[in-house]
C-alpha cells in the first residue's frame, strides 16, 4: 500500500477557455453543475460550507445545495445550530464543491441570508415525512445528554404530528448565499491548473485568471 505522502494522481483535465466561458459565473455553475450529474457523481450538490464563530474559529462541515438561482446559492438547516449561530454574527461564508471525477472544483465566497418562510415552508414540506420529523426532533449541534435522547425525541414528535400535517419550525430554513467571488478550477497535467476567479464589481462581474 501506498504511503500518504506518495498518493498523487496527475490530472488531465480540459483546458478552460476565458473567452468560451460564460461571463456570468452563475450560468457557469449551472453548466458545470448538470456536467456533474450526467456523470452520476454521488451528491454533487454537497458542498462544504465555512463560517467563522464569535471567538473567530472557522467551523466548516457538508450541506447540501438545494437551489441555485441567479441571486445565489441555497442550502437548509437548522437556525440555531452552530452555523446558523456563527451565519447570525458574521455571514460571510465559504462554499466549496470538489468534483474529483471531473477534477474540478468550485469555490463560493459571499454572504448568508435567510430565505422567506414561505420559501423554507415549500421546501420543508416537499421533504420526506421522517426527514420533517427529524427536523423538529433535533437540537443540531446540542449536546445529547443520554443514549436514547435522540431517538425518544423522534418518536415524541412521530407521535404529535400523528396524521397531521407537519409544520415548519421557526427555527428550521434555507439560507441564500449571495456569492461575491466564484472561483473555477480545473486539473491539469504538470499541476498547471487552471483557476478563473469571476469577481463581483456592482452589477457586473470581473473575470480573472490565477496562477495555480
Ligand atoms: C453529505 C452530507 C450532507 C449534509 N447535508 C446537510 C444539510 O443540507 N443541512 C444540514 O444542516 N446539515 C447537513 N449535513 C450535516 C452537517 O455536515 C453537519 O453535521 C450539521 O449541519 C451540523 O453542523 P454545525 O454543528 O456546524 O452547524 C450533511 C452532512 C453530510 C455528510
Amino acid at each position: 500500500m501506498k504511503r500518504i505522502q506518495n498518493l498523487r494522481i496527475d490530472y488531465s483535465g480540459k483546458s478552460l477557455d476565458t473567452n468560451k466561458i460564460n461571463k456570468n459565473p452563475i450560468e457557469e455553475f449551472k453548466k458545470w453543475f448538470k456536467e456533474a450529474q450526467r456523470k452520476d457523481i454521488l451528491e454533487p450538490n454537497a458542498m462544504t460550507l465555512s463560517t467563522l464563530s464569535a471567538n473567530k474559529n472557522i467551523n466548516s462541515r457538508t450541506v447540501l445545495l438545494k437551489g441555485v438561482n441567479n441571486k445565489g446559492f441555497i442550502f437548509f438547516t437548522n437556525y440555531e445550530s452552530r452555523k446558523g449561530n456563527d451565519i447570525k454574527l458574521n455571514n460571510t461564508v465559504s462554499l466549496v464543491f470538489l468534483w474529483k471525477e471531473l477534477e474540478k472544483q468550485i469555490i463560493i465566497k459571499g454572504t448568508a441570508k435567510k430565505i422567506s418562510k414561505k420559501e423554507s415552508d415549500k421546501y420543508f414540506q416537499s421533504r420526506p415525512r421522517s426527514s420533517r420529523i427529524a427536523a423538529w426532533a433535533s437540537k443540531q449541534s446540542k449536546k445529547i445528554s443520554y443514549k436514547n435522547e435522540l431517538k425518544e425525541s423522534f418518536l415524541k414528535y412521530e407521535e404529535k404530528f400523528r396524521n397531521k400535517k407537519i409544520p415548519l419550525p421557526n427555527f428550521w430554513g434555507g439560507f441564500l448565499v449571495e456569492p461575491k467571488s466564484i472561483e473555477f478550477w480545473i486539473g491539469k497535467k504538470s499541476r498547471m491548473h487552471d483557476r478563473t476567479i469571476y469577481l463581483k464589481n456592482l452589477k457586473s462581474w470581473k473575470i480573472q485568471k490565477l496562477y495555480p
